[in-house]
């Protein structure tokens, strides 16, 4: 028995996800804080697979500490800027580390545009919510078109160095006094002294946040005293149905990596 024992896959889940995801294995149980940092590098050694939310850090000292056994990373979020692709990346060639990630298929064409899979969800609610979009391809436009055209202007991207700080003055300065500014990806994304500039002069009409920087905003902070201001803290995803999908997925695509098998999303590096 030992000896079978000692043949499964080690694998070590950062949160408590719900049970559709997590019933196979070894996880951090609290659902109040996430696994302390220490605790984490402690319990990574020697693991062959790792399920993280977004409160962890995948870089150089954590798959370091996780050592050459870590094949598989999986992570229940959208999201991967907490991942260090450069890292993932020179690992990938020396130790057959095959990272993942649930959800990250945008997919582009030339004549139409495939929107990623939030895009394509923001779509589908807002084309529910009556007749606001009915906008199913769309073109490319410029930034600048995006802007002074759009009454609503919801940014689904992923953060990445590219798209750090792409909504600033710049891109507030052109929208309509009249619009909407919605973020549900990254904080990091935004500029935020430049949208309280915005919001607080009426250059645009408002603003939702479901992601700031840092998570979670302090009380105290300027934006918090705006009435055309609404922050939530990271919750867009916070529904039993979602977080249970998101769980086994990101748990189904675990396994298919350790299998060898392809997974149901994968991010390429
Ligand atoms: C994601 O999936 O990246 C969300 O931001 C976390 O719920």
């Amino acid at each position: 028995v030992q000896r079978e024992m000692s043949s499964l896959p080690r694998v070590y889940i950062t949160r408590q996800i719900p049970p559709e995801g997590s019933h196979f294995f070894d996880l951090w149980d609290s659902d109040d804080v996430p696994v302390p940092r220490k605790e984490l590098l402690q319990k990574v050694k020697g693991v062959d697979a790792l399920l993280c939310v977004l409160t962890e850090k995948i870089d150089a000292e954590l798959l370091d500490a996780a050592g050459p056994n870590l094949r598989v990373l999986s992570t229940m979020s959208v999201g991967f800027d907490h991942l260090s692709l450069e890292e993932l990346k020179k690992r990938s060639v020396t130790s057959d580390l095959l990272p993942l990630v649930y959800g990250v298929n945008g997919e582009y064409g030339t004549t139409e545009i495939w929107y990623g899979d939030m895009g394509n969800m923001v779509l589908l609610r807002y084309s529910v919510m009556g007749n606001m979009v009915t906008l199913r391809y769309g073109k490319y436009v410029s930034m600048d078109e995006l802007a002074s055209q759009s009454d609503f202007l919801t940014v689904c991207c992923a953060l990445t160095p590219e798209t750090k700080d792409i909504c600033n003055k710049d891109l507030f300065s052109k929208m309509k006094k009249t619009s909407i500014f919605i973020n549900t990806s990254r904080g990091g994304v935004v500029h935020q002294e430049d949208l309280y500039e915005a919001l607080s002069s009426g250059q645009i009409a408002g603003a939702g946040l479901d992601v700031t920087v840092p998570e979670p905003l302090p009380t105290s902070h300027p934006l918090f005293t705006l009435n055309n201001c609404v922050i939530l803290p990271h919750i867009a995803s916070a529904s039993y149905t979602t977080r249970n999908a998101m769980s086994a997925l990101a748990a189904n695509n675990l396994l298919l990596g350790l299998k060898g098998q392809p997974m149901i999303k994968e991010l390429k590096l």
